[in-house]
């Protein structure tokens, strides 16, 4: 034990001043941000503090001030039975009781951050948790997770297994979090928390984005602001159903418990075993929610997203232009009117693959991932020379986690789909739509195979979009032993996850979207595979401004895959300039998804003008910070918002009208994020075309004048709009 602890110790010593633990404190910091606990080796670890940056030097003020707290850190069922538990177990002679106390303390450097591994054991079952705190160093994120191992005889079933807790002390604290459902994703709301318990929670099996996402926001100071205020952020780092809990059954507390959804989970761990829980990534800052989303923006394009600091291709999708409707001659013509416009890259939609069964529709062929020959005679290649002929790039759409059962693929393995031995499965999409059984390493071996032949096949292929389009219905699994059905929800995203493994491994070049019936897969569960996310199917950009303001709240704007589509728009038949459309879709990771043969010239025109524009601000707005300033969601018949590079040197302002009435009063709009001593010359970009589609002029009197940025911020601009859904965007350049 002794010789245990002074190592602990020795390796702390020689570590720079990020993690640092002194008597019973044990410090963990981000360069703006700190979370103290407390606790030696035979104690009970507890939490004391997590905010602001403390200096070593500070422990005491903190601890003075009552600024410390002095919960239990890990909360779990047993002795102490009358709280929520972090974690409850059965023990293999069927004692429920679990007594941690610390068993040792390290701290060690790993990329970018600093891990302190707090191990905890039982006092009297050899059954060990360790609590991890991954502190980053080029993000305010401390990433927290847990680890059970079972050094007892025999099993012992795990039924609550949080990643993380989190006490706060009780004020006035709001909750901001994302909910919705198909085609009206990530919608934001906020309200008081109350005494009482609130659950966000996801039992899709699938797909954990579709309605909420597993990420949250604490204003601690009231009502939430973008700019003000200490906000703590939350992310859970997890693809398959959560659980976040925010319990205030004690007056003086609010207790947050964040990881798997435990229903129809509990998980049966054998003798030696470990289960590592997804890990949760905290952030706090004193600048309000926008101070929140720029520290997740951050830690996102730091290493949670595939190739965050990359920036990404502006895209045409072949889906709402043909559906289902895809052959040679069609997605040439696609091709070749998308490289007129200076599109960088051409993505073939469903609907390319099944030779038995080719699919025309819905209803058949996943699974068959060979070309359609009588639409592809050509096949990829003849869609690669076509990509080459017009000097674009090419990807292509697979859903491979999924079969229908007119396929061959159903044909021959009947016992790789998820369900229930003794009953018929009930059918998704098309009527005939079914998940593979990711728990089975043949299946996973299958779905890494769909990529890797893709790719071996094709090694000119540049972009996979990943769809999954089903529920996890019909539970049950043919692979996993009956004693062990109720882990078929992990085991699906654990399947997932190691076919990810290895298609990163020997592909990390390939750019692929994670995309889930729309915005279904927006996590950091998943980002680290994906360059982005399909940000949602439906494409109206009214409705886009408030699904990407809701998902801007926790990921950055390279990862929100947002199309230009048609007028009138698929999902809500409304009808908006083609200026809106862009300048909406240009908030993300601009691309469209149109028929460019059904566009008129002016609009083939201001297209071409707009991708030239955005691929000069495309490093601004997908790396630089992010500030929203009006909400889309406030009763205003405006919103705005602006992104800044990170030396504040240039900025891009977007403002829209949202209604329109005669004699309308449009406040001045003030701007964040600039250097109040610099001086900017600002300038209208995407101008509505003039007179026979020449370049149009600008209606704003700022347009070119060189303004401080302390005015820019302090007083605002007067924005001229034109009627209802015209929109304004600046270029700001600094002099
Ligand atoms: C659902 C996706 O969200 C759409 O973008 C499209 O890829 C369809 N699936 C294709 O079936």
């Amino acid at each position: 034990m002794k010789n245990l602890f002074l190592s602990a110790f020795l390796c702390i010593c020689a570590l720079p001043a990020f993690a640092v633990i002194e008597g019973n404190n044990i410090l963990i910091s981000t360069p703006n941000t700190s979370m103290l606990l407390n606790g030696k080796q035979g104690e009970v670890l507890r939490f004391a503090y997590y905010g602001d940056k403390v200096e070593p030097g500070m422990i005491n003020s903190i601890k003075g001030g009552q600024l410390s707290l002095n919960d239990e850190a890990y909360p779990v069922f047993g002795v102490n039975a009358e709280n929520e538990p972090a974690l409850q177990v059965t023990h293999a002679d069927g004692n429920m009781s679990l007594d941690l106390i610390i068993e040792s303390i390290s701290q060690s450097a790993v990329t970018n951050a600093e891990l302190t591994k707090i191990v905890l054991k039982d006092k009297v079952y050899p059954f060990v948790v360790t609590l991890n705190y991954k502190a980053y160093k080029n993000s305010d994120v401390i990433e927290c997770w847990s680890e059970f191992t079972n050094n007892e005889k025999k099993a012992v079933t795990l039924y609550k297994f949080a990643s993380a807790f989190l006490p706060v002390r009780l004020d006035d604290i709001w909750l901001s979090h994302l909910n919705g459902a198909w085609a009206s994703e990530a919608y934001l709301t906020e309200e008081a928390l109350s005494p009482g318990i609130k659950i966000l929670s996801n039992r899709d099996g699938v797909r954990n984005t579709l309605g909420g996402n597993p990420s949250f926001m604490l204003s601690l100071d009231g009502k939430p602001s973008e700019g003000t205020g200490r906000v703590i952020g939350g992310a859970l780092a997890y693809s398959g159903n959560y659980k976040i809990m925010f319990d205030i059954s004690n007056r003086s507390r609010l207790k947050v418990f964040a990881g798997i959804n435990e229903d129809a989970s509990q998980y049966i761990l054998e003798p030696k075993e470990t289960f590592t829980t997804p890990e949760l990534a905290l952030t706090y800052s004193k600048e309000g929610k926008g101070g929140v989303s720029r520290s997740f923006h951050d830690y996102a394009r730091n290493g949670k997203l595939h190739n965050g600091l990359n920036n990404r291709d502006i895209l045409l999708n072949s889906w709402e232009g043909v559906y289902f409707n895809v052959n040679q001659e069609g997605m040439d013509q696609m091709m070749k009117d998308f490289s007129a416009m200076g599109g960088e890259l051409f993505v073939m939609d469903d609907g390319w693959f099944g030779d038995k069964y080719p699919r025309d529709n819905d209803k058949s062929s996943l699974g068959d991932w060979v070309i359609a020959k009588k639409k592809l005679p050509q096949g990829v290649e003849g869609l690669l020379a076509s990509a080459k002929k017009y000097g674009i790039k090419f990807g292509i759409w697979i859903e491979p986690e999924m079969c229908n059962s007119v396929s061959e693929l159903y044909e021959k393995h009947p016992d790789w789909i998820i369900r229930q031995n003794n009953r018929e499965p009930q059918m998704g999409r098309g009527g005939t739509q079914l998940v593979l059984d990711l728990s089975n390493p043949k299946v996973q071996d299958f779905v890494f195979g769909v990529v890797d032949g893709l790719m071996t096949n094709y090694p000119d292929l540049y972009y996979i979009k990943w769809d999954a389009n089903m529920t996890l219905a019909n539970y049950g699994s043919n692979y996993l032993p009956m004693n062990k059905q109720s882990h078929l929800y992990i085991e699906f995203h654990k399947g997932l996850r190691n076919v990810l493994e290895r298609i990163r491994a020997k592909y990390p070049k390939l750019v692929m979207q994670a995309c889930a019936s729309g915005g279904g897969r927006a996590n950091y569960g998943l980002l680290p595979y994906f360059e982005e996310f399909w940000g949602s199917d439906n494409t109206d950009a009214l409705q886009r401004m408030q699904i990407q303001w809701g998902e801007s709240q926790f990921y950055p704007a390279n990862a929100i895959a947002s199309h230009v589509s048609a007028n009138k728009n698929h999902q809500t038949q409304r009808e908006v300039p083609l200026k809106l459309r862009f300048d909406v879709a240009m908030t993300g990771r601009l691309g469209m998804e149109i028929q460019p043969k059904d566009m008129t010239e002016a609009d083939k025109i201001f297209a071409k003008n707009a991708i030239a524009t955005y691929k000069s601000i495309r490093p601004v707005i997908q790396q630089g910070d992010q500030y929203r300033l009006v909400s889309p969601y406030e009763k205003q018949p405006f919103s705005s918002l602006m992104y800044v590079s990170k030396d504040k040197s240039r900025a891009v302002f977007f403002s829209y009208k949202l209604e329109h009435f005669v004699n309308q009063y449009i406040p001045r709009l003030k701007m964040n994020g600039l250097n109040p001593d610099k001086m900017y010359k600002v300038t209208e970009i995407n101008v509505e075309l003039g007179r026979d589609n020449a370049p149009g002029r600008s209606r704003n009197r700022i347009n070119n004048q060189v303004v401080s940025g302390k005015q820019l911020m302090n007083e605002g601009i007067e924005v001229s709009f034109g009627g209802q859904y015209s929109s304004v965007v600046f270029e700001l350049n600094a002099q």
